[in-house]
């Protein structure tokens, strides 16, 4: 483990004024994503949407590092040049997502556990051989009546910790990613209490496996109410119970909180980030690591069409842009 480099890289991932793109959507989920703009997912068409975001020019200045899948980051760019080799040419970090998805929990209905760890050393190894800087594992927690319960927690939270040693071993800043859903009826009071006690069993296994919290990085879900629930709080409150939550589950040695998005709107996820950083001083950079919020605007626009290229990426630079403003607190809803 050379403690040095992983210190760097998450740094350097947190770098001001810069966040994180997670364009590591597996075939299943891109699927999804294409077919909502009408485009059937072939593999040229995903290599043409990951082209679109990929070579967008001046992304470098607001994002640190992109997330890639397995395909992307094997695949070259249409202008032949591989899409590792492009992020990294311009300065942006290459990262790789190494889960293989969240199966059915057995003997706990309603609860998942994600898999991946049988030979992901070896994996590990391969990506870092590929150019990968650092690595993303996703965990998912799921609020409902009695859910989730302390072993769907605590087995969840193990994965996580292996994940993040191999990781570490292998010289990839983890990304630890324990996303609880935000799709539910819940209040927000549960979901604090629900990612209160996600975060303390996270970090104590993380202690447990030796994991270095200065070389890796938390990606978390905001507190926030349920999607389904009738009480939805105002920005400044979904603000205020985040930073309140990470600030008593979350060691100052982490270099940085870099927040999925989570099914929230561009605009609200940007807002959301903004009041955080804008409630002052925090231990670690604030930051974010958005899917959908930074690619939807750009989805649509270019829906498959070659012509559209320039409109779609300059949608998702506005969005870089305005998460890139945020991480200061200086974002206003007339910057949209
Ligand atoms: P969203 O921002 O769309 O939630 O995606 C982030 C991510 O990487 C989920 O694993």
């Amino acid at each position: 483990m050379n403690e040095e480099q992983l210190m760097g890289t998450a740094r350097a991932l947190v770098a001001t004024g810069k966040g994180i793109l997670a364009a590591d959507e597996s075939t299943g989920t891109i699927t999804r994503r294409l077919n909502s703009v009408g485009v059937e997912a072939s593999e040229a068409n995903r290599r043409a949407y990951r082209d679109m975001l990929l070579t967008t020019p001046g992304a470098e200045a607001f994002i640190s590092g992109v997330i890639l899948y397995d395909e992307t980051l094997r695949q070259e760019s249409l202008g032949g040049l591989p899409f590792r080799q492009l992020l990294a040419q311009r300065g942006i970090i290459p990262g790789i997502k190494v889960d293989l998805g969240a199966r059915a929990l057995a003997g706990f209905a309603g609860e998942q556990i994600t898999e991946g760890l049988d030979g992901l050393r070896e994996r590990l190894a391969a990506y870092a051989g590929l150019g990968a800087r650092f690595a993303k594992w996703r965990a998912v927690i799921s609020i409902a009546e009695g859910l989730p319960t302390a072993f769907g927690i605590e087995a969840n939270a193990h994965a996580l910790a292996r994940y993040a040693a191999l990781c570490q071993e292998a010289d990839l800043v983890p990304i630890v990613e324990p996303e609880v859903l935000m799709d539910g009826n819940n209040t927000i009071a549960r979901c604090e209490a629900v990612t209160t006690a996600v975060l303390e069993a996270v970090f104590d296994a993380l202690y447990r496996h030796r994991v270095m919290l200065e070389g890796m990085l938390l990606k978390p879900n905001m507190v926030i109410a349920g999607l389904k629930c009738p009480v939805q709080s105002p920005v400044d409150e979904v603000a205020r119970a985040t930073v309140r939550t990470l600030l008593r589950t979350v060691p100052a040695a982490v270099p940085g909180i870099v927040f999925l998005s989570g099914g929230q709107s561009p605009e609200l996820a940007t807002a959301h980030l903004n009041a955080m950083n804008r409630l002052g001083p925090a231990p670690w950079e604030l930051s974010f690591s958005y899917g959908r919020a930074l690619q939807q605007p750009a989805l649509q626009a270019w829906a498959g069409d070659a012509r559209q290229v320039p409109a779609a990426q300059a949608l998702y630079l506005k969005r870089a842009r305005l998460n890139s403003a945020a991480r200061s607190g200086d974002y206003t809803c007339a910057m949209e």
